[in-house]
């Protein structure tokens, strides 16, 4: 931690205790919260169940209670005003989903011997994973694997912790440090606090991506493992990948490429001849490969695929109980019980989707996200940051960019708020390809703008949220904030 940020926490922790301080900060935390909790909790004035009923509810009524939120939400999402969230959504592909996951509603990997049919679909899953990544290319002794996970999330603190065992083991590092670039997603950082890996952060360069010199700088005899991005959430900026990955080749330490984002997509794009960096197992420093089969993939929430190099390594990620009385236990990923029918529903979206689908799909959100990066960037008082492929970030160096987030919102569109610096994001997904919502993204944009430059004083919204944490140097108040915005979440 660099000093300044050490002494405002000293700062920060001492005046907590003050009660005074605690008034003041109780007080504020419940104004900005009390606004915030009207639009987070819409249903609040709806019969709520506290305690399990003491009659069973019909199962019609209950149905009809569900198809009242569904016909309430799905407009935003279908109509594609969501960033990201909803990678496929068609009707047809939907139903598809739903009748695989009714089909295998009641299996469970972890009980192979019962439903030998989950671990066929997800060594499947692995494989056609894997492939994609050109798991082929890699020969000798290596083989690339992996195991199906709940999601990016799982995927990337299951690497962490395979690598922190793994040089504990191998390589007797008892204080394991992670290099990650900023704009890497906060599942690493998660990661470093669970498993008590020291987080060495690098910074960005003028383009958004890691600065390779620093990364250079900082790995020393406790690294494990290096992180780059393909591409980085924010900014939709691809690592230099090729480059980082040498470093860790040469010191023999892991290097992750979170492919969360781009792993079911990037791999269309190339072969379509758009300007991709190879960045998977082509490459030899890379090590694992994290890729989210519940993006762009298109099958429904709840998997993504984290594929090793060597089937070594792999082995640090599985856990094993062989003195529990209930029985020996056997696990691939930190959960248990897992929904099988979550990886059926993914093996069948692969298979229905197929090469051909998937790159209809990305020439359309390619061909999209051109259109709208071509119209942001002649918006005079916006720019673009970086040079992303699909997930375009921007800013705006005159007008308070929270402010368009919220003139945004009202219009209907639920965009990213981003900072550090600020600014806003959409990914593309087949939402935003269907016919109209492009110029509408654009119109309504365009009116946003220069509704801030005229109204530049509008309140509410998430500009002061932003605002807030922009300018508060204490990120425990920030950090409280969040986790009572979290209660309000689970509050009946
Ligand atoms: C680059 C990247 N990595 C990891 C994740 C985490 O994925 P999940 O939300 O599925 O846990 C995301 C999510 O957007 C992402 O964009």
């Amino acid at each position: 931690m660099k000093i300044k940020a050490k002494a405002i926490q000293i700062i920060e922790n001492t005046a907590k205790k003050i009660p005074a301080v605690q008034r003041l900060l109780e007080k504020e935390y419940n104004k900005l919260l009390s606004e915030i909790e009207e639009s987070a909790k819409p249903y609040k004035d709806l019969e709520s169940f506290p305690v399990i009923p003491q009659k069973g509810i019909e199962r019609e009524d209950i149905l009809q209670k569900m198809i009242g939120f569904q016909e309430k939400e799905q407009d935003k999402w279908k109509d594609g005003f969501v960033s990201g969230a909803v990678y496929h959504g068609d009707n047809e592909h939907i139903e598809f989903l739903n009748k695989v996951l009714a089909i295998n509603s009641q299996s469970n990997p972890l009980h192979s011997d019962v439903w030998p049919s989950a671990a066929k679909y997800e060594a499947e899953i692995v494989s056609m994973t894997g492939n994609m990544m050109n798991g082929h290319a890699v020969t000798g002794k290596d083989e690339v694997c992996g195991t199906v996970s709940s999601g990016g999330t799982e995927s990337i603190m299951l690497a962490m912790k395979t690598y922190r065992d793994w040089a504990r083991d191998k390589k007797g590092i008892k204080k394991p440090e992670m290099i990650v670039p900023i704009t890497a997603h906060a599942a690493f950082d998660k990661a470093s606090q669970y498993f008590g890996i020291k987080m060495r952060h690098v910074s960005v360069d003028h383009n958004y991506q890691a600065n390779v010199k620093e990364v250079k700088k900082t790995v020393n005899k406790n690294t494990i493992v290096i992180v780059g991005s393909a591409p980085a959430f924010p900014h939709g900026i691809i690592d230099p990948i090729k480059e980082l990955s040498e470093i860790a080749r040469k010191r023999k330490i892991g290097f992750h490429v979170d492919a969360c984002l781009g792993g079911f997509l990037l791999p269309w794009a190339e072969k379509l001849g758009y300007d991709v960096p190879v960045f998977d197992f082509r490459l030899p420093g890379v090590t694992s490969i994290s890729a989210d089969t519940h993006k762009y993939g298109y099958t429904a929430k709840g998997t993504s695929v984290i594929l090793y190099r060597n089937l070594e390594l792999r082995h640090y990620q599985y856990y094993t109980a062989t003195e529990w009385p209930g029985g020996l236990y056997f696990s691939p990923t930190f959960a248990g019980s897992r929904p099988g029918s979550l990886s059926a529903a993914c093996w069948a979206s692969m298979l229905s989707i197929g090469e051909e689908g998937y790159l209809k799909s990305t020439k359309k959100i390619v061909v999209t996200a051109d259109k709208i990066k071509k119209a942001i960037s002649e918006i005079p008082e916006l720019y673009i940051l970086g040079k992303p492929l699909w997930v375009i970030s921007f800013g705006s160096e005159v007008l308070d960019i929270y402010k368009v987030l919220d003139a945004m919102a009202k219009r209907k569109w639920s965009l990213n708020g981003l900072h550090k610096p600020s600014a806003l994001h959409i990914a593309i997904t087949l939402r935003h390809t269907q016919n109209g919502v492009a110029g509408q993204f654009i119109k309504d944009l365009k009116e946003s703008v220069a509704y801030v430059k005229t109204q530049p004083k509008t309140k509410g919204g998430m500009a002061p949220m932003y605002g807030l944490a922009a300018s508060i140097p204490f990120r425990g108040a920030i950090s409280d904030l969040l986790k009572r915005y979290l209660d309000i979440l689970y509050k009946v």
